[in-house]
């Protein structure tokens, strides 16, 4: 199964993260991940994806105006996959929840099925997405490492069903 990773990062925090949702992702078996930038997407991986995380850094209290132009452009068929995502921010209250909301409401837009775990397996919980304050504490290091192993696992037996 497949599992893309789509980030928009300017001074590299984003970008980072992406790298741990892609160690996450790659502890469960029988799946296979990219992680890419919004600028050089492998439009061909992208198609076949089951699974597809975005990440975005906060700005303004809300996701990317680059992840939004990426997206309200985009010619790949993203619905019926699994959307997922993880946002980075300043502060604790910088608005990284906001801008996971708005971002999924896109996703939604585009028909894909929105997932974050939530709370459904325990601590820590995952309310709409993974989130690191810069690149993140070692804490949130570790919430966005499980986060995107049990997205992966969850989808893997979604997929297999
Ligand atoms: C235009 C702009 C607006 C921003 N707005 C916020 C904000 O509202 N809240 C916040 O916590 N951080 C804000 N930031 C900081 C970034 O979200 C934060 O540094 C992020 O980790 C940058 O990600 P990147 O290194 O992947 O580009 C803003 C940064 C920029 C450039």
């Amino acid at each position: 199964m497949k599992i893309a990773i789509i980030y928009h990062s300017e001074t590299g925090n984003t970008e980072k993260v992406a790298d741990l949702i892609a160690q996450g992702t790659k502890k469960v078996e029988g799946t296979e991940t990219k992680c890419m930038s919004i600028n050089n997407v492998d439009a061909a991986f992208v198609e076949e994806a089951k699974v597809i995380f975005f990440g975005t850094p906060t700005y303004a209290g809300t996701y990317s105006w680059q992840m939004k132009k990426w997206l309200d452009t985009c010619k790949l068929k993203l619905a019926g996959k699994v959307g997922s995502v993880f946002a980075t921010e300043n502060f604790l209250g910088g608005g990284a929840d906001n801008a996971e909301l708005a971002l999924l409401s896109e996703l939604l837009v585009k028909g894909m099925f929105i997932y974050s775990v939530g709370s459904s397996e325990g601590n820590p919980y995952t309310h709409f997405g993974a989130v690191c304050i810069k690149d993140g504490t070692a804490e949130q290091k570790d919430r966005v490492e499980i986060f995107a192993e049990r997205v992966a696992k969850n989808a893997v037996k979604l997929f297999k069903e």
